[in-house]
C-alpha cells in the first residue's frame, strides 16, 4: 500500500511546511500547523470525462419522456402530469386507508392503455385481488396478478414478461434470499427497495411500491426510503370519513404542492370534481360557532367548516379538545381570546372540529378557529355566507397569509360574498371575480370580532 502523503498546514494565516514546525513561518504564531492529507492529483479524471457537453437550458429535449397516463385523473395530476418510465414510486398510507384500491385502479386505468400491468401482491391472495377489482369493474385480460413474496423472482417475471407498469403491494411483505433478516426489517426493506430502484431505472418500467406507514408516522421504521424513490405520495384521511387526500411529499418529476382528493365509494375511489361544495352540504346556516374557512390543500383552496361548542366546565379541569386541528394552537388561540379580547374562558370547556375529516395544518386556520370559538361563547351567529381566513400572533394581531385571491375565487364561485382577511393582504389583492365581493381587512382579532358580529 503507498504511504498516504501529509503536509502541515498553518491554521490561523494557510501557510504550508513539509515538516511540523513549532513557528508558522508565514504568520510567526505558535503551535498552529496542523497536520493534513495531500489529495491525490490524477491525470486520468480529466481523460475520462465522457464525451457529453453542457447545452442551454432551452434546448433539452422532454418530448423524450412521454408519460403514462393511468386515467386516474388525480393521480396522474398528482405526480405532474402520468408516470414517468424508469421512475420508482412509492405510495405510503396508514393500513385501511385504500392504497391497494387506488393502485388496482391505476393498474387497470394503465393496462387498459399501454398493454400488460404485473400487479404483484405479498398481502392477498389473486382471490382476493380479482373480488377487489369485480367491485370496483376493472377486469381485463392484461392485469396480471402475482401472488409471491421473493423479490427476485418478481424481478425475474418482470423482466420476462416486460409489462408496462409493476406494482409491489406491499414493500413490507417483500423478502430478498440474500438477507437473512425477516420482512418487514429495515436491512430487508431497504435491500428490496435498491433491487427494484435497479429493476426500474435499467428496464425503464415504471415501478410503484405501496408501503404502510408505521405508528410514528414513517414508512418501514426510518424514513429509509423516501431518499431512494423518486417521488413519495401519501394517501390520508380518516377512515370513518370518505374524503382521502393524495399529497406528493417529493417528486423529482413534478411539484409537491398538488394534491388529489378523492371520496371512498361502495365502487372504490372517485374523484371528487367539487370538494368544498360536497364539505358544505351539510352545514348549518346560521349556527353559533360556526365558520368558514378558505383553506389550502397544496396548491389548492378548499371551503372547510369549523366548528367549535364552548359551554361552561360542570366539573373541575376544563376539557379542551380539538379534531382535524394542532390542540396546542387551539390553548395558545384561546390564551389570546382570554388576554388580548378578554373572553372570560378560564372555567369553559371547548371544543373544535374542522368538519370533513381533514387536517389543519394551515395558521390560516387560527382567526376562524377563533371567531368560531367567540361565536359559541358568545352564542352570536356569523354570517352564513361570510368566509374567514387569517394567522393571530400572540398580541392578538392578524397577520398576513398566502394565496388570498385563489381562495376567494373558490369562495366566490361557490355563491359567497363576504370576506374577513388580514389588513396586510388587501392592498395585494387582484381579483378576477371582484364584483359585488364584500371584502374586510382586519389587523386585530378584535377587529374581525367587529366585522363578524352585530
Ligand atoms: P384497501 O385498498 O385494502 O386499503 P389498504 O391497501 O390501504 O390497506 O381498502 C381499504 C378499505 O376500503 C376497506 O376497508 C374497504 C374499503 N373499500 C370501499 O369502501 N370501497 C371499495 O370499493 C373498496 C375496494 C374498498
Ligand atoms: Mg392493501
Amino acid at each position: 500500500m503507498s504511504k498516504v502523503k501529509t503536509n502541515f498546514v498553518c491554521q490561523q494565516c494557510g501557510a504550508e511546511a513539509s515538516k511540523w514546525l513549532g513557528r508558522c513561518p508565514g504568520c510567526g504564531e505558535w503551535n498552529t500547523m496542523v497536520e493534513e492529507v495531500v489529495p491525490k492529483k490524477t491525470e486520468s479524471h480529466l481523460a475520462s470525462l465522457p464525451a457529453s457537453k453542457p447545452k442551454p437550458i432551452s434546448t433539452v429535449d422532454t418530448a423524450a419522456m412521454p408519460r403514462l397516463l393511468s386515467g386516474v385523473g388525480e393521480f396522474d395530476r398528482v405526480l405532474g402530469g402520468g408516470i414517468v418510465p424508469g421512475a420508482l414510486l412509492l405510495i405510503g398510507g396508514d393500513p385501511g386507508i385504500g392504497k391497494s384500491t387506488l393502485l388496482l385502479q391505476v393498474a387497470a386505468g394503465v393496462a387498459e392503455k399501454y398493454g400488460p400491468v404485473l400487479y404483484t401482491s405479498g398481502e392477498e391472495s389473486a382471490a382476493q385481488i380479482k373480488i377487489r377489482a369485480e367491485r370496483l369493474e376493472k377486469m381485463s385480460n392484461n392485469l396480471l396478478i402475482f401472488t409471491e413474496n421473493n423479490l427476485e423472482t418478481i424481478i425475474l417475471q418482470a423482466l420476462h414478461q416486460k409489462p408496462s407498469l409493476v406494482i409491489i403491494d406491499s414493500i413490507q411483505t417483500m423478502y430478498s434470499p440474500e438477507i437473512p433478516s425477516a420482512p418487514g426489517s429495515v436491512g430487508q426493506v431497504r435491500e428490496s427497495t435498491g433491487k427494484l430502484m435497479r429493476f426500474a431505472k435499467e428496464s425503464g418500467i415504471p415501478t410503484a411500491i405501496i408501503g404502510h406507514v408505521t405508528k410514528d408516522g414513517n414508512i418501514a421504521g426510518p424514513r429509509l426510503l423516501e431518499h431512494m424513490v423518486d417521488a413519495v405520495l401519501y394517501f390520508e384521511g380518516e377512515r370513518s370519513y370518505a374524503f382521502r387526500v393524495l399529497r406528493a411529499i417529493k417528486n423529482r418529476f413534478g411539484s409537491t404542492s398538488e394534491s388529489g382528493i378523492f371520496s371512498m365509494e361502495e365502487q372504490g375511489l372517485a374523484e371528487v370534481a367539487n370538494p368544498s361544495g360536497l364539505l358544505l352540504a351539510e352545514r348549518p346556516q346560521g349556527a353559533p360557532g360556526s365558520v368558514v374557512l378558505a383553506y389550502m390543500e397544496g396548491v389548492r383552496p378548499l371551503l372547510i367548516e369549523i366548528q367549535a361548542l364552548v359551554s361552561t366546565t360542570c366539573f373541575g379541569m376544563p376539557r379542551r379538545m380539538a379534531a382535524g386541528f394542532d390542540y396546542n394552537r387551539l390553548i395558545l388561540l384561546m390564551a389570546v381570546l382570554e388576554k388580548r379580547v378578554g373572553l372570560m374562558l378560564a372555567n369553559q370547556d371547548a371544543y373544535v372540529n374542522a368538519v370533513g375529516g381533514f387536517k389543519i395544518v394551515e395558521p390560516a386556520a387560527d382567526l376562524p378557529v377563533a371567531l368560531a370559538i367567540a361565536s359559541s361563547f358568545r352564542s352570536t351567529t356569523i354570517d352564513p355566507h361570510t368566509v374567514v381566513m387569517g394567522e393571530v400572533g400572540l398580541t392578538g394581531e392578524v397577520r398576513m397569509i398566502n394565496r388570498v385571491e385563489a381562495r376567494i375565487n373558490e369562495a366566490a364561485s361557490l355563491g359567497f360574498k363576504r370576506f374577513v382577511i388580514p389588513a396586510g393582504n388587501l392592498s395585494g389583492l387582484k381579483l378576477t371575480k371582484k364584483a359585488g365581493l364584500d371584502i374586510t381587512g382586519v389587523a386585530s382579532i378584535s377587529e374581525a370580532m367587529e366585522a363578524v358580529f352585530i
